[in-house]
């Protein structure tokens, strides 16, 4: 498999990352998980300005512009004779020594592209079920929005989901509001709107999550963006997790209790051939 490193594109085995590399020492990096198919990369447009403002979030001075990344993927595909693929672009900075950072540091950009799975690579709506972690808190702050590379917690969360059979973890903000999964974002149908996390309570601002409140708006669907404590989602119809790689996944049971019917809702299906088509919208343009 080639990956990209540092301006080339080398075989896996041929990639070395420094142990002065920031990332791997303190987790200070930013990252973007991309979804290729077709030979093209889904919703790259908003994965690019994402990552441009975590950039400046951390004081990161991109050196590529977005045509250039761009460039980096497609040819990243073609190399590995992908068409269908997860893409990973990682941005971090590198000490130039043991001492203290400095604005001369290294900027590093890796990106890799591997294979999906079966089941990611379908465009189906599966059901999936998750637990409600209440053990550890996620804060709202100024960093919220940046996609780091520092995911202690995350990958916590999302082992005890595997643990418990499930698919993922539910988590909570520091005040004990819904804020989102260990990897996606969460939607819920209360039976007259479909409501969202609000971005205050420090939710990711996911990709997928964007484009399906422009799908809310654009076909005049009711959607509101709520802080709601859990019981809010426990008495939901139905609802659904989204991210880059799954796309849309119908949440049928948090903590073994059922979403309404336990099912693949109706309206989650409706919203479902909606994103389908956005999808498709993406590959023709
Ligand atoms: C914590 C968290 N929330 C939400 C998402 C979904 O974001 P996106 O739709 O951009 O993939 C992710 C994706 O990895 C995530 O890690």
């Amino acid at each position: 498999m080639y990956l990209y490193s540092d301006g080339k594109f080398l075989k896996e085995e041929q990639v070395c990352l420094s142990p002065l590399d920031r990332s791997y020492l303190y987790g200070e990096g930013i990252f973007e998980t991309l979804k290729a198919q077709e030979g093209r990369v889904l919703f790259f447009k908003e994965h690019w300005e994402r990552l441009f403002k975590g950039s400046q979030s951390l004081g990161f001075k991109i050196n590529f512009s977005e045509q250039d990344l761009h460039d980096i993927l497609i040819d990243l595909l073609k190399k590995n004779n992908f068409l269908v693929a997860r893409l990973r672009v990682t941005l971090s900075r590198q000490n130039q020594s043991w001492e203290d950072p400095s604005p001369k540091d290294h900027l590093n950009l890796l990106a890799v592209a591997s294979p999906l799975t079966e089941k990611e690579a379908k465009e189906e709506l599966f059901p999936v079920e998750a637990i409600l972690l209440r053990e550890i808190r996620f804060l709202s702050d100024a960093l919220s929005h940046v996609k780091s590379t520092s995911r202690l917690r995350y990958l916590w969360a999302y082992a005890q989901a595997k643990a418990a059979h499930c698919n993922e973890a539910l988590l909570l903000d520091t005040e004990g509001y819904l804020l989102e999964g260990s990897r996606s974002n969460l939607f819920y149908w209360n039976g007259k709107a479909w409501q969202t996390p609000s971005l205050g309570t420090g939710a990711l601002p996911g990709v997928t999550r964007q484009v399906i409140i422009e799908i809310f708006k654009e076909a005049k669907i009711p959607f509101e963006e709520v802080r709601a404590f859990p019981e809010a989602l426990k008495n939901a119809k139905e609802a659904f997790l989204t991210g880059s790689v799954r796309g849309i996944s119908a949440l049928t049971k948090v903590d073994g209790q059922a979403i309404g019917e336990a099912q693949v809702g109706e309206e989650t299906q409706k919203v479902f051939k909606l994103w389908q088509t956005r999808v498709g919208q993406e590959l023709a343009d």
